[in-house]
């Protein structure tokens, strides 16, 4: 096969080990800057083709060769054209490990939780606002304060805020606010102490899982902010949780978040391009291999779209 990675940067530890991998499993791999990409529509006789430009002094384009599946690693940061990309492969019916909507949908963290409760998944208990008039009667909803307040499209942690009274919690409203539209006023689980779980489903399978512990002080495990991981193995129920989290949202790869309250395991977030270097140390799993595996494996509808498009070429 021929296996695009959609990243801006080769050197980053999760490109390099899923290049690597692919070609470990005998398989061609060009790597994408998904920002050169350069899509045009209506003008060529054929569908919409897909150019790369490459910016060095004097900007030379070329047509990308045409691969035979993505693995689409997005940043936070370029969401909107990302998706763009994603799709133009889609529509050309190259497989992807995750499909522009289901990204779109993982990255908000409000629409995400309405997917998993709609799947009647476990969510922290969960208010969304746009107006601090509805902040006190959401702080209530929620049994706080204590609670979470955090941003629709945070990351890393960044935008989880501890309100330990309603003037805190109206401090971080304001700031939340002026990062999008909305803020979640979230049920705090105190009792997780700091504490969450990272499990990687690639497929049907969840291939394998950490648990992460906030530095000294802080509530928040994310490893970017001091957070340590140990491999765990998890419980059948996690089990089945990871796995609908992941289908709730179309994903055939993700890092799916969970934490333990005092009533089970509620899901916290779904990651789709979770990074590999945690998990891979802290598990010693060959998490990329599973992925180009997955890829070389044939999904439903795989074989109506070959001959879909074998009778298109043969027209
Ligand atoms: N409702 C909550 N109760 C307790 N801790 C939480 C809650 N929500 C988030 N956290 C902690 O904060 C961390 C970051 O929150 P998360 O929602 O995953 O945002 P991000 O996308 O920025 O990582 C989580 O990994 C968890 O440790
Ligand atoms: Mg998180």
């Amino acid at each position: 096969m021929k296996i695009g990675i959609l990243s801006r940067n080769r050197n980053l530890y999760s490109t390099r080990r899923l290049s690597q991998a692919a070609h470990t499993h005998g398989h061609e791999v060009v790597i994408i800057d998904t920002m050169s990409i350069a899509v045009e529509m209506g003008i060529a006789e054929s569908a919409a083709q897909i150019k790369v430009i490459q910016t060095a002094l004097i900007p030379r384009t070329t047509y990308l060769p045409q691969v035979d599946a993505i693995i689409p690693r997005i940043g936070a940061s370029i969401t909107s054209y990302g998706l763009a990309v994603v799709r133009q492969f889609e529509g050309q019916g190259v497989r992807t490990t995750a499909t522009a909507s289901a990204i779109d949908c993982s990255r908000d963290k409000l629409h995400s939780l309405q997917m998993m409760a709609r799947a009647g998944l476990p969510i922290p208990k969960t208010a969304v606002i746009a107006r601090s008039e509805a902040l006190f009667p959401a702080l209530q909803a929620v049994n706080g304060p204590p609670a979470i307040l955090k941003s629709s499209r945070g990351t890393q942690g960044h935008e989880v805020i501890l309100a330990t009274s309603l003037q805190t919690a109206q401090a971080a409203f304001q700031r939340l606010r002026r990062l999008g539209p909305q803020v979640l006023v979230q049920e705090f689980v105190a009792e997780a102490e700091g504490k969450d779980t990272r499990v990687i489903v690639v497929g049907q399978q969840c291939v394998a899982a950490m648990e992460r512990s906030a530095s000294r002080g802080e509530f928040r495990a994310n490893l970017h902010l001091g957070g340590t991981a140990v491999p765990i193995t998890i419980d059948p129920q996690t089990k089945k949780l990871a796995l609908a989290a992941a289908r709730a949202h179309d994903l055939h790869v993700a890092g799916v978040d969970l934490i333990y309250s005092q009533r089970g395991p509620l899901l916290l977030e779904v990651n789709s391009s979770p990074g590999l270097q945690g998990i891979e140390t802290a598990t010693q799993v060959d998490i990329a291999a599973h992925i180009i595996s997955f890829l070389e494996t044939d999904q439903p509808g795989d074989k109506q779209k070959r001959r879909s498009q074998k009778s298109k070429r043969r027209r």
